[in-house]
C-alpha cells in the first residue's frame, strides 16, 4: 500500500508522551535512587562532586558510555567497556579500566537489583565517574525528521563527551514537529539519529543499516541485531529509507523502538512486522546474555 504523506504534526509537550506516560516516568523516576561513584567514592548522585578545571566540562573532552540495568544486571558490559576503551584510545586519554571495573562492582552492589541505567564517564581531567539513572521514559513509537549534519572524521565512531551536535539535532527534528532527528550527510547519506542506530525495510523487503563506515557509532544494540537477523548494511540515500515500508531504532536504552514517520512520511503500520521480530530477537539475545552473567 503506497505510504501516505501527512504534514508534520506539532508537539506542544516536545517529547511525544502521552499524559499517562509522565505520571508514569515521573513515578519511577521519584523513587530511584541516584548513586554517584567519583573514582570510587560512592554517594547520592546529587551531592557528587568534580573539581570544576576539567576539560571534560570544559571543553567536552573525555568518553562516555551508557549500560542498561536489568534488575541490577549490566547487559553487553564487556562490550561497553571495550568500546569506551576505543573511544579514549581514539583521543589519546587514558584510564584505568581495572579501576573502573571494581568501582562499577562495589556501585551495583551498593545499588542493588535496579531497573535503570549505568552511565559511565572519563574525563581529560582524569576523573572516573559511574552513576545510576532512571531510564529516561520512551514511547513506543517515534516520528523522524531528517536533519543534516557533517560528521567530524575524527571522532567518527568515537562516543565522546561532545555531544552538543547531536542534542541540537533532536532540538531541530522536535521543532519540526517531530520527536528525533535522523542525521543525514550533506550528499543524502544516511546516518543515524543522535543516540541510535537506525534500520529500515526497504521497497524488496530487505532490512537495511548504514554501514559503520559511513561514520555511524558501533551500537551495542546494532550488533546484536546484524548478529541475530538478516541485515543489510550499506551506504543508502535518504529516498531509500523514504521509500521504506517500516524502520526502527535501536539502543541501550529504547532497545527496539518502532518508528512510524519519517518526514511527515506515515509508515502503515508502527511495530510493523519485522520491527516485531526484531523486539522478539532482542528479548531473546536479552534473556540468553543475561542468564550467563
Ligand atoms: C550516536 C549513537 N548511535 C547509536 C547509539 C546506540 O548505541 P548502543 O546500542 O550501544 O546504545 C548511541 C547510543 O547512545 C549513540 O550515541
Amino acid at each position: 500500500m503506497p505510504r501516505q504523506w501527512l504534514p508534520p504534526l506539532p508537539d506542544p509537550q516536545q517529547t511525544g508522551l502521552t499524559g499517562a506516560d509522565k505520571v508514569a516516568s515521573a513515578a519511577v523516576t521519584e523513587s530511584f535512587q541516584e548513586l554517584a561513584s567519583v573514582d570510587g567514592k560512592i554517594g547520592p548522585t546529587a551531592e557528587a562532586t568534580i573539581g570544576l578545571k576539567d576539560d571534560g566540562l570544559y571543553r567536552g573532552d573525555g568518553a562516555f558510555e551508557v549500560i542498561r540495568l536489568y534488575g541490577g544486571k549490566p547487559f553487553a558490559l564487556a562490550d561497553h567497556l571495550d568500546r569506551l576503551g576505543r573511544s579514549t584510545a581514539a583521543i589519546e586519554l587514558e584510564f584505568d579500566r581495572a579501576a573502573l571495573e571494581n568501582e562499577i562492582e562495589a556501585l551495583l552492589a551498593e545499588a542493588g537489583p535496579v531497573e535503570g541505567q549505568m552511565r559511565l564517564i572519563v574525563t581529560r581531567g582524569g576523573r572516573r565517574l559511574a552513576m545510576t539513572e532512571p531510564i529516561p521514559p520512551h514511547p513506543e513509537t517515534v516520528r523522524l525528521a531528517t536533519v543534516t549534519y557533517c560528521p567530524t572524521v575524527i571522532l567518527n565512531g568515537v562516543k565522546s563527551l561532545s555531544y552538543a551536535a547531536n542534542m541540537q539535532a533532536t532540538r531541530i527534528a522536535k521543532g519540526q514537529g517531530a520527536d528525533e532527528a535522523v542525521l543525514i550527510r550533506p550528499d543524502g547519506t544516511v546516518l543515524e539519529p543522535p543516540t541510535s542506530s537506525i534500520f529500515w525495510v526497504s521497497p524488496e523487503g530487505a532490512l537495511r543499516t548504514p554501514a559503520l563506515s559511513d561514520g555511524v557509532l558501533e551500537s551495542i544494540t546494532r550488533d546484536r541485531m546484524i548478529k541475530a537477523l538478516q541485515v543489510e548494511e550499506g551506504t543508502w540515500h535518504v529516498d531509500d529509507l523514504h521509500a521504506a515500508g517500516e524502520a526502527f531504532l535501536a539502543s541501550t536504552t529504547r532497545e527496539i523502538q518502532a518508528v512510524s514517520a519519517v518526514d511527515g512520511l506515515t509508515f502503515d503500520a508502527a511495530p510493523g512486522p519485522r520491527t516485531r521480530e526484531a523486539q522478539d530477537a532482542f528479548a531473546e539475545t536479552l534473556g540468553r546474555e543475561l542468564r550467563e552473567l
